[in-house]
């Protein structure tokens, strides 16, 4: 069985139109509809924002209750992606669901801006999850969902330099040291010869994370959807940053969520023809 077409629909983007009663809040959910060569059709959702609020309202807009996502992926542990997991799972009303997500997802996390220390971690409990209908499927290496859909597990740091900036986790002798976010991970959707890349905040950094879908998948990277975090970079690393994605065959390219302004313009002066500007509401289809 193969992947022919994935629909997308952007949930929860820091930014909306408020195109038909959309409403949304700081963070990133994506609804994914996977179709197969055979007619079946997955529902997966990719993050919850973070209090769960606009991404049921804008389900609901979409037509499609909670109960009926067939698997939940987190792509990684930050509480802007995480936060709405309670509110998701209480919807369902106690109906199982599958949660891929990498193995650190329940280590505290940590930021510290303007000198004030935030704790930006998963916000409920596994046992609290578990009760509520959480089936957790933690794995640090690539896991495919059904034909085509990929999530990474945790990206290796071969190609480049992660994204890290003012997060935390607690070292092993109890302080507090820089996260390496080794949890953060993708999903690749591979239709045909290409494959599409879908990011929560990119932590794992741009070259890693095309490198990395480049070799699980074997395929051309065609797109690039989702958080990039690249607020504050300086000169030169938005110019590897550039560099970088001029190696893949880019047909679309949306930096959402924490992609940051001063980048997304650069992004679209750049590539005039894959770059999309997509908020809350906003639908992509694949293969394009
Ligand atoms: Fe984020
Ligand atoms: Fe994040």
């Amino acid at each position: 069985m193969e992947l022919v077409e994935a629909r997308l629909t952007v949930l929860v983007d820091n930014a909306s139109t408020f195109i038909d009663g959309r409403i949304t809040e700081y963070g990133f959910s994506m609804l994914i509809e996977a179709r197969l060569d055979n007619g079946d059709s997955t529902l997966i959702l990719m993050d919850t924002g973070q209090t769960g609020r606009p991404l049921l309202h804008n389900l609901e807009l979409e037509g499609v209750s909670p109960k009926e996502i067939d698997y939940l992926v987190f792509s990684h542990r930050h509480s802007d992606h995480t936060g709405g997991l309670r509110r998701f799972l209480e919807a369902r009303k106690g109906k199982p669901v599958p949660v891929i997500a990498h193995t650190s997802l329940f280590e505290p996390s940590f930021a510290i801006v303007n000198d004030r220390l935030y704790e930006i971690g998963m916000p409920i409990s596994r046992e609290e999850a578990e009760k509520l209908g959480a089936r957790f499927i933690l794995t640090s290496r690539p896991l495919n969902i059904v034909p085509g859909v990929t999530f990474s597990g945790e990206v290796p740091s071969r190609w480049g330099p992660r994204h890290t900036k003012l997060v935390y986790r607690v070292s092993d002798d109890g302080g507090l040291i820089e996260d390496d976010m080794r949890d953060d991970a993708f999903l690749a959707l591979t239709i045909g010869s290409e494959a599409y890349i879908i990011t929560g905040c990119g932590h794992a950094g741009v070259e890693n994370i095309l490198g990395y879908a480049a070799e699980i998948t074997g395929k051309k990277i065609a797109g690039l959807m989702g958080g990039l975090h690249l607020y504050g970079i300086t000169k030169d690393r938005e110019e590897e940053i550039i560099e970088s994605l001029r190696q893949h065959p880019l047909k679309i390219l949306a930096g959402m969520h924490c992609t940051g302004p001063f980048i997304q313009k650069r992004l679209r002066d750049e590539f005039p023809k894959a770059y999309k500007l997509i908020m809350t509401g906003g639908k992509i289809r694949l293969p394009l």
